[in-house]
């Protein structure tokens, strides 16, 4: 596979292969630091939308193992709009090594990948956001260990990009998916069909409620995400109106497993999604999480390079 755009490209095993590897170049960073495995490579960052993490993490993957990452803003690009995606494609192919691109548009990251001679990560797009849920799948095999088969995992809150990629990696994980949301904000219907195609081969459950509190029972993990995604902010106003019954708060955590994790991206939107008792309470670890972007994708570029 040439590109990242989504786990449901790879086989669990892949997927499983990936993780082990980043549980290995975690524990070498923190040991010894990493070797120079991306020596003499340079990874393009394409950004159309603002990130913390995503942008931070990859340039530190690339410097820790001994490459250099460059940040391309929205107004210095202007992907398909200056210049078509297919031109920006195959000029930056020949000065970078890899390409990672977050856009609006799913489609624009596929095209990119179809023109890039080099392989294309996706940093998120309207409809998934695969480098968060191998962070998402690594930071729960930390917390429960290999033996995690069979884990309830369950999301409440609007069915967006992180709910996408967080259920392809649970089923191909062979852990049980239960997603709450409310009508009219439901996970992609294609993304739930990929989803069932891959959990009847595993073996896992999915299920889709409408009362978030049937979605967190039996839970071993909580996890919500922003009520409004980057490029909605003119639905704020009413999705502020519809999504307060689906907050993590700790009547909702306590209805959960005793020792559920409860999970989030972030950027957090405090005391709306999440209250601040819950992101800074005994069952959150979300910085453990963001922390883990960053092991997580130096797996992901070590694959895709061909180096590890
Ligand atoms: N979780 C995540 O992708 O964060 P950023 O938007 O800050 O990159
Ligand atoms: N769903 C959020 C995730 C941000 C990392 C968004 O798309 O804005």
């Amino acid at each position: 596979m040439k590109d990242f755009i989504a786990v449901s490209d790879f086989s669990s095993d892949e997927i499983q292969d990936f993780l082990d590897l980043a549980v290995n170049l975690k524990k070498e960073y923190f040991k010894k630091g990493n070797k120079p495995l991306f020596k003499g490579k340079v990874l393009g960052m394409i950004f159309q939308k603002p990130s913390l993490r995503t942008r931070v993490s990859f340039d530190m993957a690339m410097r820790h193992c001994g490459g250099d990452a460059l940040y391309l803003s929205p107004s210095e690009i202007g992907l398909g709009k200056r210049e078509s995606i297919a031109d920006v494609a195959r000029v930056l192919s020949g000065y970078v090594q890899a390409l990672m691109a977050r856009t609006f548009d799913h489609a624009h990251v596929v095209e990119l990948a179809q023109w890039a001679d080099v392989p294309v990560i996706n940093g998120l797009s309207d409809y998934n956001h695969p480098c968060q849920g191998m962070a998402d799948a690594l930071t729960i095999i930390e917390k429960f260990g290999k033996k995690s088969k069979g884990l309830n995992i369950s999301y409440v809150g609007d069915g967006n990009n992180v709910t996408v990629s967080l259920m392809h990696i649970s089923v191909q994980l062979g852990w049980n998916m239960t997603v709450g949301t409310p009508e009219g904000y439901d996970v992609n219907p294609r993304a739930v069909e990929i989803a069932q195609a891959i959990a009847s081969k595993t073996g896992s459950k999915l299920a889709f409620v409408r009362d978030p509190h049937e979605a967190v029972r039996k839970a071993n993990v909580i996890y919500t995400d922003t009520w409004t995604s980057m490029g909605q902010e003119e639905e704020t106003a009413i999705r502020e109106k519809i999504f307060p019954p689906y907050q993590v708060n700790a009547k909702l955590v306590s209805e959960a497993d005793r020792d559920v994790i409860v999970m989030h991206c972030l950027p957090a939107h405090r005391n709306q999604e999440l209250t601040d008792d819950v992101a800074d309470g005994p069952h959150s670890v979300i910085f453990q999480q963001a922390h883990n972007r960053l092991h997580a994708q130096k797996a992901i570029l070590a694959r895709l390079f061909g180096v590890a």
